[in-house]
């Protein structure tokens, strides 16, 4: 079956950074503690069955709010955490973090340099993320670990409560025309790391539950939030959609489904 979409669109910096996921939005550091506090316990319990040792070089891309990093740093390994816009991440250099300004897509390590790669909720907003899945693997060295964690949207899609549906339909939209990202790609895992030529590769699928008032219901009231205007504007949904999708993810009776997991992971082969 053919998988690779291959270049849909010219990437720039400003596609990410210029909208809807500003850094300098208000809520942008909370958006980005919300997504952490849902998904890292997941994040960790995978680092450690992969095996990650004291003293493993491991390259955090696209850090975002930087507890991935935080955490790796206070396991003993030699981090170095990458983003577009590293802000939030700038704190962590006292706790021994490399921290660099870098695009994954564009720019480069040397071939070799990581024991362990990994991003999350990264990969979906470039142009072609399988030449990314590929760009991450050549940075492994002979036996590293390639860990990518996506999510795809389809659980949302047919929500029973009509609210969310509209606006979360809206909004993968939304992100479509604006940032460019594929919320359909992460469910071709782990396809493209078999692609990329990682063996013992592994991929394991979970859907997160969203229940009024808790951390993911706050995560996508911000995300909403932050691009309402925009999607008001641009004809998508209507404010009243937005007001009533509020008031059933702050209902203590909402009990939903939100985005698909995929977690995938691969090694480089040994020489
Ligand atoms: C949704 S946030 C996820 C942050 C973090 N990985 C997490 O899961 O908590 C996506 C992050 O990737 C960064 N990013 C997007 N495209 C990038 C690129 N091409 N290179 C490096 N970072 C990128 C963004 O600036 C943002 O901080």
């Amino acid at each position: 079956m053919e998988r690779t979409r291959g270049e849909r669109w010219e990437w720039t910096r400003e596609r990410y950074l210029g909208g809807v996921f500003s850094h300098g939005t208000a809520s942008e550091r909370r958006r980005l503690r919300l997504l952490e506090s849902v998904l890292d316990g997941h994040t960790r319990a995978r680092f450690t069955a992969l095996g990650l040792a004291p003293d493993d070089a491991v390259l955090e891309v696209g850090g975002g709010g930087g507890s991935v990093a935080r955490w790796l740093a206070g396991q003993g390994a030699r981090v170095t955490a990458t983003d577009l816009d590293t802000r939030f991440l700038e704190e962590l250099s006292d706790e021994g973090v490399r921290v660099l300004r870098h695009d994954l897509y564009t720019e480069d390590f040397p071939p070799g340099s990581f024991d362990f790669v990994h991003a999350r909720y990264v990969v979906i907003h470039l142009p072609d993320p399988d030449k990314a899945v590929a760009r991450l693997a050549s940075w492994l060295r002979p036996g590293g670990t390639l860990l990518i964690e996506e999510p795809a949207s389809f659980p949302v899609m047919d929500s029973p409560h009509p609210a969310y549906r509209t606006v979360m339909r809206a909004f993968r939209t939304h992100l479509e025309r604006t940032v460019g990202t594929d919320t359909g790609w992460a469910r071709t895992l782990p396809v493209p790391l078999e692609r990329a030529g990682l063996v013992g590769v592994g991929l394991d699928a979970r859907i997160q539950p969203v229940n009024g008032g808790d951390d993911e219901a706050e995560w996508w009231r911000l995300n909403l939030e932050q691009s309402r205007e925009a999607m008001v504007a641009a004809g998508l949904a209507a404010d009243a959609d937005f007001a009533a999708a509020y008031r059933e993810l702050a209902s203590p009776d909402f009990r939903d489904l939100s985005l698909a997991v995929l977690t995938a992971w691969g090694r480089r082969a040994e020489g």
